[in-house]
């Protein structure tokens, strides 16, 4: 494949958001995973040490938290101040100790230096207790969470700046799901509340690529928002824990801005592009594994059976090169659509489908981690207008038993604003063959530019990392001088983050 770019043509500057990441009470997210007192791991705060630095590594930009569904049935008040109250967390049906809350969650932001962003609780909430939380977090002294956020020793406002209105609560697996007319009304008498208390905040709101419930939201509170969220997780079946195998999860790349298309659309024929951009804050090919809760029709009643299974999502030999070739190839969509994707979050980070795996002694970092690392460490916040010749494609087999044609090799082309120099993120997603990519890079590169690969592709399509098992690692290598027509070769089942005249 030969791709061309020039950097007088720019698509736009991209939000470091795009690179965010998600954590949720479920599971080992939270306890055991960020937040473990008592390990010799972490701080005084709690919180690994390992696990933090992993983080700051990736350069998270911004932490969504604290759901997920967890949060449709969440009052953050019985999770601040010297006395927390537990309670039975009937979204995932464990108790929830709330010893990590509002304080400890910025405190773990402010560790790993990203943005807090809140999700509120639109099931059993409401926009006074929404307004509250925004009250306690940022209000100076005025009021009575401002005062109680002092009281419990935080004198300075915690200024989060990006707040969800609910979660999927278009779902009947939420708890407090509601219909599109109940969710306008919802949504603007929240947003109104939520303004009121701090002009300044950025509002997302819960939506998805059905027309009716975003027109709902969009008619109703669409002129108080500044974000609309929506989530994918790709693999199929959702719920059950089938992970598809490497050639199908290539498949489910072929369209995978279909989602970002279709909100685009909408937000176009709104007339509200200008002023609302497209908050991806759950995506992940994996959707996470957790039977007998999600659908209440048929809810296991037996808390051995759905908690242990929690377990299986712990299993590090999923999470293979599928998961970070996949990766890729959703953060070049979100490059390619910077001008409508202001951010998009990982869900989770932290342990379940996420990128960090915890132990007692330690954590792996998984083949996804490392996608981010090159990323956030390598490429440019321009992103140029590139375009390809000679694509090779396949044909890779459909989750509905047919087949799906799909490009074998996937390129995003950046340039950086702060210094000269170009930057490839190149996955070529082939299971077996290495393929060959030639640069025709115009006035960003010039003859004689160094060129540096920095890969990840393991020993097969199934690499993974695990214990002692370190298959998938960062590579480099100097390819030599840049000249155009130059030809560089994608090993089979790769991301690579090509650097010219860095
Ligand atoms: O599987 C995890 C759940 O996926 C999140 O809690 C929810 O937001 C989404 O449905």
């Amino acid at each position: 494949m030969r791709v061309h770019a020039d950097v007088r043509r720019i698509t736009g500057l991209r939000d470091a958001m795009i690179y965010g990441q998600f954590i949720e009470h479920f599971h080992r997210q939270i306890y055991g995973g960020v937040y473990d007192p008592g390990n010799p791991l972490s701080g005084e705060d709690g919180l690994r040490g390992d696990v933090m630095q992993a983080l700051r590594d990736i350069h998270v930009p911004v932490l969504r938290w604290p759901g997920g569904c967890f949060v449709s049935a969440y009052h953050w008040k019985d999770a601040v101040g010297p006395e927390r109250v537990p309670y039975y967390d009937k979204a995932w049906r464990v108790e929830e100790p709330c010893t990590f809350g509002t304080d400890e969650y910025v405190a773990m932001c402010r560790s790993m230096g990203c943005a807090p962003y809140i999700c509120t609780n639109a099931g059993t909430g409401n926009a006074e207790e929404m307004s509250d939380w925004v009250e306690y977090c940022n209000l100076d002294k005025e009021g009575k969470y401002a005062r109680m956020r002092r009281e419990n020793g935080h004198e300075e406002p915690y200024n989060v700046r990006y707040w969800s209105i609910g979660n999927e609560n278009y779902g009947t697996w939420e708890i407090g799901a509601k219909s599109p007319a109940e969710w306008g009304r919802f949504t603007v008498e929240a947003a109104k509340m939520m303004l009121r208390v701090d002009p300044t905040i950025e509002l997302s709101a819960a939506a998805i690529k059905d027309t009716d419930w975003n027109l709902e939201l969009l008619k109703n509170c669409g002129q108080f928002l500044k974000w609309i969220s929506i989530h994918d997780y790709f693999d199929r079946p959702a719920g059950r824990n089938e992970p598809s195998d490497y050639e199908t999860c290539m498949g489910l790349t072929a369209d995978i801005g279909a989602s970002v298309r279709k909100v685009r659309g909408l937000l176009e024929a709104m007339g509200l592009e200008k002023q609302i951009r497209i908050a991806y804050d759950e995506w992940n090919l994996r959707p996470w594994y957790h039977p007998g809760v999600m659908d209440v029709a048929n809810q296991s009643a037996d808390k051995s059976f759905y908690l242990g299974e929690r377990d299986v999502n712990d299993r590090n030999c999923l999470y293979t090169m599928a998961d970070g070739v996949f990766t890729a190839c959703f953060l070049n969509m979100c490059l390619r659509n910077c001008d409508i994707v202001g951010m998009a979050n990982f869900a989770p980070v932290v342990n379940t489908r996420g990128c960090i795996f915890t132990y007692q002694d330690g954590i792996v970092l998984r083949p996804t981690y490392h996608v981010f690392y090159l990323y956030t460490n390598y490429l440019g916040d321009k992103v140029l207008d590139s375009w390809n010749e000679e694509v090779p494609c396949t044909l890779f087999p459909a989750a509905d038993g047919s087949t799906v044609e799909t490009d074998l090799v996937d390129v995003v082309v950046t340039a950086f604003s702060d210094a000269k120099g170009i930057a490839l993120g190149a996955v070529n997603k082939d299971p077996e063959k290495e393929q060959e990519l030639v640069l025709d890079l115009a006035d960003g590169a010039a003859e004689g530019d160094e060129v540096v690969v920095r890969y990840i592709c393991g020993a097969s399509k199934d690499s993974y990392n695990d214990i002692d098992h370190d298959e998938v690692q960062i590579q480099t290598y100097t390819a030599g001088t840049y000249k155009a027509g130059m030809t560089l070769t994608l090993p089979a089942h790769s991301v690579s983050v090509i650097q010219v005249g860095r």
